[in-house]
């Protein structure tokens, strides 16, 4: 059901206005489960978007926590001013992205597009990111149990959008704080379809790079080329930092430990994995399993996208379903490799690599991909917010 607050889009007077009533009423009349709210709504939600109902913010701008009129409780996400894109294309991703549900996806129940604002309405979820696990300063106990659902919450989300979804979804931006909490420690996805939709048919091909350090497949990074093999890449990286309780890169830990990646690929070829695991783990840690996810991990993050397991395996493997004894694992793709920093780069591959915050910005120039230009890479919301079809 489209549930509409019309006069929120009169922003303008005049024969443009009437254009866009138009545009918008096409767009509205396919809506579904897309609510759309009024700025006023929100404002009085967020208690004028109070700084005490600041919960977080992110490359998009801030988020808040909102009581709605009925009284539900939700996350707003206000975009950035800098969002030029049209009512219609903007209302026709949000269609998108509203329509997929599942019990490992944050679910979006809206919009506001009055005027220039563009501001999202998810559901809120109490436990905040999974990004805190490595922060140290959470009152939350993070144990084994808890942590194994957690990492098979993510890879089923993922799964869903990568295999059920159609056309699916490549997330590209799977990392920690994008992996949210509910007041059972339940694991959610959030932040999927905010970059490109990928029809089937179009298996590798992309315009831009959006993600971030640390999770980046190396053939993503630097060719600009976007597949699952990508998410489950991130997927693995992420995988390591749960087991391990500490984010993928730390530059004050000595030089051999910085790079959790290469430090899981040198303990594994010395069959040291153990020492990975997370030390604060006691109680009811399962030291087989914790070692047999780190394995997983060196799975999904193989240097070759071709041989990373798909997400509906690594879920197979992770709940135990799929035995990973007899699988022999290959060297991970390691993106300081390819990009010359640690010596040994090849002078083709070398790109021009921006680190903004904590997002990469890989400019890899006019490249051709199966006839296709990639482009640069861009970390606006415009730019990864468009549907390629
Ligand atoms: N639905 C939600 N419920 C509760 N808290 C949320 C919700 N969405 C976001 N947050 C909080 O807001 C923070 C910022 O989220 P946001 O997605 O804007 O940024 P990010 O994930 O840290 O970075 P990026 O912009 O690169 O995705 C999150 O880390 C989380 O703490
Ligand atoms: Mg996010």
């Amino acid at each position: 059901m489209v549930m509409t607050c019309f006069s929120c889009f009169f922003g303008e007077q005049g024969d443009s206005s009437a254009r866009r009533t138009r545009e918008i009423d096409g767009v509205l009349s396919v809506l579904q489960n897309v609510k759309l709210y009024s700025y006023k709504e929100l404002r009085i939600a967020t208690e004028n978007f109070s700084p005490a109902n600041k919960v977080g913010q992110g490359g998009f701008g801030f988020v808040y926590k909102a009581k709605l009129k009925d009284g539900t409780v939700a996350a707003i996400k206000v975009l950035s001013a800098e969002s030029k894109q049209g009512v219609q294309e903007f209302l026709t991703e949000i269609n998108v992205i509203a329509n997929i549900q599942h019990d490992n996806l944050v679910k979006l129940y809206g919009c506001c597009v009055e005027e220039s604002h563009r501001i999202l309405v998810y559901g809120y979820l109490e436990n905040n990111s999974l990004a805190q696990i490595f922060l140290g300063h959470s009152s939350i106990q993070f144990g084994w149990h808890t942590r194994r659902r957690i990492c098979i919450d993510v890879a089923r989300g993922l799964a869903f959008l990568h295999e059920e979804v159609q056309p699916h979804i490549i997330h590209r931006d799977i990392k920690a704080s994008n992996v949210l909490l509910d007041k059972d420690l339940r694991a959610k996805i959030s932040d999927f379809g905010l970059a490109k939709l990928i029809p089937g048919s179009m298996t590798h091909i992309s315009t831009r790079v959006a993600g971030t350090a640390g999770y980046l497949a190396p053939e993503y990074a630097i060719r600009g080329q976007v597949t699952r093999k990508a998410d489950i890449y991130s997927f693995g990286v992420l995988l390591l930092e749960i087991v391990s309780g500490r984010s993928n890169t730390n530059r004050r830990l000595p030089e051999k430990d910085q790079y959790l990646l290469e430090r899981a690929w040198y303990l594994y070829e010395r069959g040291g994995l153990a020492e990975l695991v997370d030390s604060s783990l006691n109680d009811d840690l399962n030291l087989d399993e914790a070692c047999k996810f780190i394995k997983i991990a060196l799975l999904c993050t193989q240097d070759m996208p071709k041989i990373r397991p798909t997400m509906s395996t690594v879920v197979e493997m992770l709940s135990g379903d799929k035995d990973v004894n007899d699988m022999t694992v290959s060297k991970p793709g390691l993106l300081s490799e390819f990009m010359g920093l640690k010596g040994g780069g090849d002078e083709k591959d070398k790109v021009n690599t921006k680190y903004s915050s904590d997002a990469v910005f890989v400019d890899s120039g006019k490249t051709s991909s199966s006839g296709m230009d990639t482009s640069i890479a861009t970390m606006t919301f415009n730019s990864i917010y468009d549907r390629s079809n």
